[in-house]
């Protein structure tokens, strides 16, 4: 392992006492309660139930944590998944609910768990660690933001009008149908029915909840549906001079044609007047669809920032060049500048990723 102590941030606190902390480690089944409490009173209240994926017994060895004197003193939270892009796949690491408890921050333990963290991940040849915040902690390693996606305000009048609608509009009584349309995009991470089912729920898109909701487009007379939304919140203005109420539309899949006949209906349930998806540079259908109807569209970078794990799965996933070696140590200025930079040349030759929030955030 790299050592954490020539890191930036560790040299600005204290030594950590190997004696005092027993760590890093995974957490054991009987600790997890601990470590979710840790977690809701640095962050908010819920956190166990809110990222079911990430805070559960079958994920201990990715909840890493140094103790002391039996209660846990800092975490950092790990979620394993793929992300399929345009045909190709790669094994990456969603990395969040980093925290420290107040009394033992400055003295290196977030850096040295995340150090620990990602020296691991790379072993395992995990392309990309993303990340859930863009603190000093993980720019100094080499994580930066990244990607380019598309938000698209869409106007009910950009959106067919004065006609039958051709879809019918219906919320999900599973998430089965859900599932399996998104298993066609050709962006996105693989996620099972079971993680559907959990996440769903716990993030508040089937059943319903905390102003989240889920979507089912089908065509009249079509044996299966066509398209999928998840909705986010309703932003509203402070005023009405103040601009439009936006639905956020937080994930969609399937025929964008559907889709986008469906947003009418969509919009007059949510009460909003403009829809804001964000999507994929290369979605062409959608691209089409917003530029015939003068929908606004300008870039924006993905949530977090993502650090290069491994070199050879990052650049075969991105298919791009491959990066000569060797490559250094974890931690070390080289290795972040070189890794900041491969990211770059990674998304600048047309990678894309499927957004890192919704049912995608741990
Ligand atoms: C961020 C956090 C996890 C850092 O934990 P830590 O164990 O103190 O971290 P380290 O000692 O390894 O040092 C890294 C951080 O502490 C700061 N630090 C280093 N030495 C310090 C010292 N002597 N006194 C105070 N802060 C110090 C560094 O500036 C760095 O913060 P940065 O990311 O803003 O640059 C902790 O402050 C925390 O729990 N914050 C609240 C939760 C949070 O914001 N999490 C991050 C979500 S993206």
């Amino acid at each position: 392992m790299s050592d954490y102590r020539e890191s930036p941030g560790f040299s600005r606190g204290k030594e950590v006492n190997d004696i005092d902390f027993d760590g890093p480690r995974g957490t054991r089944t009987h600790e997890l309660a601990a470590v979710v409490a840790l977690a809701d009173a640095i962050f908010k209240e819920g956190m166990g139930p809110q990222f079911p994926t990430l805070f559960c017994e079958q994920n201990g060895e990715g909840l890493r944590t140094f103790w002391r004197d039996g209660q846990p003193a800092a975490l950092v939270g790990v979620w394993r998944g793929t992300a399929v892009v345009d045909g190709r796949q790669a094994d990456v690491a969603h990395i969040g609910a980093v925290c420290t408890r107040p009394e033992y921050r400055g003295q290196g333990l977030a850096t040295r768990l995340l150090l620990e963290v990602l020296e691991r991940l790379r072993g395992e040849g995990r392309a990309l660690a993303l990340i859930s915040g863009g603190r000093g902690l993980y720019r100094r390693l080499g994580a930066e933001p990244f990607g380019t996606l598309l938000r698209c305000r869409v106007r009910p009048s950009a959106a067919p009008q004065g006609r039958r609608p051709a879809v019918d509009v219906a919320t999900p009584a599973a998430v089965e149908p859900m599932a399996e349309l998104h298993a066609r995009e050709v962006v996105r991470y693989r996620r099972g029915v079971d993680d559907w089912r959990r996440l769903a729920a716990a993030k508040g898109y089937l059943p319903a909840g905390r102003g989240r909701s889920a979507v089912l487009v089908r065509r009249p007379g079509a044996a299966a549906p066509s398209a999928y939304l998840l909705l986010g919140r309703v932003r509203r203005p402070e005023n009405p001079d103040a601009g439009p109420t936006v639905l956020l539309i937080d994930e969609f899949g399937g025929d964008r044609e559907a889709l986008w006949e469906a947003l009418p209906a969509v919009l007059a349930e949510a009460g909003a007047e403009v829809a804001e998806l964000l999507a994929q540079p290369g979605d062409g259908a959608l691209r089409v669809l917003c530029q015939a109807a003068g929908a606004a569209m300008e870039p924006c970078r993905h949530q977090g920032t993502a650090l290069v794990l491994d070199p050879d799965a990052f650049t075969q996933m991105a298919g791009i060049a491959a990066e000569p070696r060797p490559w250094p140590p974890l931690g070390g200025e080289a290795c972040g500048a070189r890794a900041a930079a491969l990211l770059a040349r990674g998304f600048a030759g047309g990678l894309q990723w499927p957004r890192t929030d919704g049912l995608n955030y741990i």
